[in-house]
Order: structure tokens, then sequence, then C-alpha cells
């Protein structure tokens, strides 16, 4: 792939992955990724901002010498994670000449991941500048979105963030910047709810501390560039902010057709309350949507059948998942069946201490559910509206 030109002797040379389904064993990309490495031409010296995934070493390789680049002075690091940080040994022994630049927790990740040497680092500090002549790069440390490590690198005189993951997106794409705003952004809200959701908290700090730069691109180290900044910085304050919508997520996995009746049954009556409901069959639904529908709802319903005792696995790996997210949801409720005995509903609600939720009444029935079990739905329902309305989420 061909060097893009983002601004005078400010570079991406980075690489586009089409292909890729999966990130960390976990993640689905159905729009693929791409890692974005960034070069930066001072008049006096050369920096090159964070790497690519090691399986894309010729392109960025071929990239560095299709401008030329001889030497480097500096290699910055941003995030020590592996798609980014992967060849900054390679790159280094490349360039004897560079040092990598970066803070000293992911030094300290750098050397334990990478086996990098001590020898070959400079270290910075939060706030400080390093000159390139004529382009001066300031560090901006932004610990927890996503790793302990994480930091910024603004380029003063072109006011460019490269922000590594933060306000950045799993999509292939042959746009340098962002051209359809409501593709970037489904594929930016997925990855947010993915990534950063667990640290909300510090999205918001960071956020806070970053309309304090005057920032007219944010270059993120996946998808493409922004320059319209306001845009995703804007998107992200809403998806981090304590505010949430009048909006139900129901993942579920039924075995007998107990569990998907009363799942069906308890959309048709929240649809009836107008409420928004989102259900996520598990065998077959994409983690990635789930994630997404977590960002904003009010409440979550878990639906599973019983086996050997306790939810069904897939309830639990859902489960599971919704605690780690952390997303802000209020209230929760459990549905589901059972043969002849089941534990199910402590087994949930043991599994979400950091959901900050009210647990609402369950409905667990035993067999085929009857007409009193559709009636204890319908109030679930109505307890549901109750909560949202004092939410002040509907009318
Ligand atoms: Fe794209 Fe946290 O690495």
């Amino acid at each position: 792939m061909a060097v893009r030109t983002i601004k005078d002797n400010v570079y991406y040379v980075g690489a586009i992955d089409w292909q890729r389904r999966l990130f960390d064993s976990l993640i689905p990309l159905p729009d693929g990724t791409s890692y974005n490495a960034y070069l930066i031409r001072g008049n006096d010296r050369t920096a090159l901002i964070d790497t690519v995934d090691p399986s894309r070493e010729q392109e960025l390789l071929s990239n560095l010498k299709e401008l030329g680049v001889e030497k480097l002075d500096y290699i910055i690091a941003n995030h020590a994670e592996q798609d980014h940080s992967g060849l900054i040994g390679r790159m280094a022994e490349l360039h004897p000449e560079s040092k990598i630049v970066t803070n000293p927790k992911c030094k300290d990740l750098l050397r334990e991941h990478l086996l990098v040497s001590e020898d070959r680092f400079l270290t910075i500090e939060d706030g400080q500048s390093l000159p390139l002549g004529g382009k001066t790069l300031q560090f901006i440390l932004a610990p927890w979105v996503h790793w302990p490590e994480t930091m910024f690198t603004y380029l003063v005189e072109d006011k460019i963030l490269f922000s590594c993951d933060f306000l950045g997106a799993h999509l292939a794409t042959s746009e340098l910047f962002v051209e359809s705003v409501a593709e970037f952004h489904e594929a930016a809200k997925r990855y947010y709810a993915e990534i950063m959701m667990p640290f909300r908290n510090n999205v918001q700090k960071h956020l806070a501390r970053l309309a304090g730069v005057d920032i007219r691109v944010v270059a993120p180290s996946h998808g493409p560039i922004h320059l319209k900044a306001e845009s995703i910085i804007k998107a992200y304050s809403e998806w981090s902010s304590d505010s949430v919508k009048n909006e139900v997520v129901i993942p579920y996995v039924s075995m007998h057709g107990s569990t998907q009746r009363m799942v069906d049954h308890l959309v048709g009556e929240l649809i009836g309350r107008r409420i928004v409901v989102k259900p996520f069959d598990l065998v077959v639904t994409d983690v990635g949507k789930l994630a997404m529908a977590l960002v904003d709802a009010a409440t979550i319903v878990i639906a599973a059948p019983t086996v050997l005792v306790g939810p069904h696995p897939l309830a639990v790996y859902a489960t599971y998942l919704a605690n780690a997210l952390r997303p802000k949801v209020r209230f929760a409720g459990v549905v589901g069946s059972y043969g002849w005995g089941s534990k199910m509903l402590d087994t949930i609600k043991a599994m979400i201490p950091d959901l900050k939720v009210e647990v609402l009444t369950p409905v667990i029935v035993k067999g085929y559910p009857k007409p009193a079990d559709f009636e204890a739905l319908g109030k679930l329902a109505d307890e549901i509206l109750g909560k949202h309305r004092q939410a002040g989420l509907t009318a």
C-alpha cells in the first residue's frame, strides 16, 4: 500500500487488514481493521509514531522505503499492545540510531512483552515536548484507555492528536479520512463498547483534559482519520456519560423453546409499552452488537434455560462479558426455565458485582410457560416501565 500524506511532512505509513475477522481471539471484526502508523519529518529529526501488527511488517517497511527513510531518530510508543508495538523491537534493530520514546510504564511493558533492552529507551513524562525541528511532539499520558500505560502524542504545529486506540475503530477502508460519518460511527461505537466501555470514568477524565487542547485532526491507531475531531469527541462524550436510554437488552438462549417463548412474550410486552427492546440470541449473535447495545441501555434482562442446575453456559458467557464491560445499565432482570430444579438466579446475581444495578423481579418457570408465567412477564414489563419512568427515560 502506498504512503499517504496527511499534512506537509506528516504521513500515514500503516497497513489495512481487510481479512482479519477476530481480535484477541475474542472480538469479531466484521469490517476488518487497520494498524495505523505515522511518520513525521521535522527539519532536524524524524519520528515514527507506533508500528503495525507484526503480520504486516512488509507493508510498514515498504512504506518507509517509499518515503526514503534511512535514518529514524525516534520511535514513539503510545501503547504496548502488540498490534501497535509488535514491530518496535524490529524497527529499533533496523535503526540502531533510534530511541524508543515512551513513558516509564510503557517502557516496562515493552521490556517484558517484547524483550527490548533498557538502553534503547528515552522515557518521557506527562506534558513533555520533543522538538523535531519545525514540528514538536507533546506527550499526554492517558492511562487506562485501555491499558495502564496508554498515552497520546500531540503534534503541536499541525494540531493533530495521535490518540492510539482511543477514538479509533476497527474498520478497513481505503479512505484515509472519515467520509461516511454514519458508517464510521457504527464501527467506532462497537470499538468503544468492546474496548473502552470498561474504563468509562477514565474516558470522561481524558475527554475533559483534551477539551483544553486545540485539536483539529484526530489520527487514531485503528480506522480512518478524523478531520472533524469534534464529531468523534462528542460521540465519546455521549457514550461515556451517565445518561441511559429507554432501552432493554435481552441476551438469551433457549434449548427446547420455553425460554424462547418467554423472551418473545416479554419483547411484545415491552414494545407495547413503547420501550426499545434488543434481543440477542446468543447461539448466533455477534457479541460486538450485544456490547454496542449495552452502551446506552437502561436495563439488561438475561434469559436462559437451566443446564446442570445453573444457567446455560452461553448465558454464563454473556453475563460474564456484560459484567466485565461494565455498561451503565441500572436495572437487571433474570428470566428462564428449568426442568426439575435451578440455581440460575443466584448464579447470575453473583456474576454481576461490577454492574451497579437494581435486580428486578425474576421470572423463572418450571417447564413450558403457562398463563400465570406470561402474566408475570407482563408484570416484569410493567416494573421495567415504572423504573424507566422514575428515571425520567419515558413518559
Ligand atoms: Fe489496538 Fe490496545 O491495541
